[in-house]
């Protein structure tokens, strides 16, 4: 939806079953349990996390969790609404956190990815984060997942 106008609102935890809906959505079944209603809204009051809602024409088209942790920032969701992909609401998204993050102090995101997900792993390489290893059997369904890293030092323009 090219000319979308997009908006990011920081969610209250009345916004909590809207997003684990788009968590069904946009994310394979394995990570649902992960992101229920109940746990989002628990984030959402959590003084060390943010959840950041990106709205586009009153859609809810994505949601980013952050937590901001002792020495680094952790991306810990990620969803863009697979009917509005590759339009750059997860740069968006990104962009926020990242903000978030470096007002906080923090020079280093990371986060973990499933090692199977080209989309994610584009994504981030667009992002300039750099891969730190491999987590084998790391989800309980017994997939792998990968760490991938970013630099909040280093200015984050897809490239
Ligand atoms: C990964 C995800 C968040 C990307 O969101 P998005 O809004 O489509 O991303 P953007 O439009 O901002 O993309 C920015 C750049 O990332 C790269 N990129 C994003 N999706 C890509 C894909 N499917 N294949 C290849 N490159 C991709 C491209 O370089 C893109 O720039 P371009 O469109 O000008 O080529 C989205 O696909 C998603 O929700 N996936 C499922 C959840 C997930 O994997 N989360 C983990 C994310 S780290």
């Amino acid at each position: 939806m090219p000319g979308t106008a997009l908006r990011l609102l920081p969610a209250k935890p009345a916004h909590a079953a809207a997003v684990a809906q788009l968590v069904r959505i946009g994310l394979p079944a394995s990570q649902h349990p992960r992101w229920d209603a109940a746990r989002l809204a628990r984030r959402i009051r959590s003084p060390n996390s943010a959840l950041v809602l990106a709205v586009s024409d009153r859609y809810l088209t994505g949601a980013a969790v952050v937590d901001l942790l002792t020495d680094q920032a952790q991306l810990s969701l990620l969803v863009v609404h697979p009917q509005y992909r590759r339009i750059g609401v997860g740069s968006a998204l990104l962009g926020w956190v990242e903000t978030t993050a470096s007002t906080a102090g923090l020079f280093t995101l990371q986060l973990k990815l499933e090692a199977s997900n080209g989309a994610g792993r584009a994504f981030c390489f667009a992002h300039q984060f750099r891969e730190r290893g491999r987590l084998p059997s790391f989800y309980a369904d017994g997939t792998a997942a990968v760490r991938l890293v970013r630099d909040l030092r280093v200015n984050s323009e897809p490239a």
